[in-house]
């Protein structure tokens, strides 16, 4: 019996240690050095997004969201969005870039990770729970 609950005991405390490596070895500081450097020019310096961001730009394509609560970011799991900043936008007409050839894979998840720091705990919650099925690639595919 004790053993059992010993046992039990331990694989919790694992469960909960590889849960938080899952947040990686991630450097914070350069995904915001990254993020200021490559995606503030559209998303805003505190991922505020471009100005009246829900209009559409003249030739109908979308001004870049916010990356905050507002936004939509957090609706995607981590898979997405790393394959997003990787590949570029979807949208029609969209001048979201491919980073895939300037920003290499930990670089990719540095930035996102940096733009999680907006989100409020409850999308961050959100946002996790839907990453547990979806999480970020591997490696960069390359
Ligand atoms: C030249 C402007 C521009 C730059 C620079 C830019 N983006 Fe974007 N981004 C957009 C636009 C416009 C959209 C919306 C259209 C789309 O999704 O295709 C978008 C969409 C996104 C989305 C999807 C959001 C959603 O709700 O679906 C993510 C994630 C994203 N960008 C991340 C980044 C990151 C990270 C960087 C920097 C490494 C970056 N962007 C740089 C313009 C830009």
């Amino acid at each position: 019996m004790r053993r059992d609950a010993l046992s039990l005991g331990l694989s919790l405390l694992l469960v909960g240690c590889s849960r938080q490596q899952s947040g990686p070895g991630v450097d914070l500081a350069q995904g915001k050095q990254l993020y200021e450097q490559n995606c503030a020019s559209c998303h805003g310096v505190q991922g505020e997004g471009a100005v009246e961001w829900q209009e559409l730009n003249a030739d109908g394509s979308y001004r870049a969201p916010p990356h905050t609560d507002e936004g939509h970011t957090w609706h995607h799991p981590d898979e997405q969005l790393y394959l997003i900043v990787r590949d570029g936008g979807r949208a029609p007409g969209t001048t979201m870039p491919a980073f895939g050839s300037q920003l290499d894979h930990a670089e990719i998840i540095a930035v996102l990770e940096y733009i999680k720091t907006f989100w409020s705990p409850e999308m961050h919650a959100s946002q996790a729970r839907g990453s547990e099925a979806m999480p970020y690639p591997v490696t960069d595919g390359k």
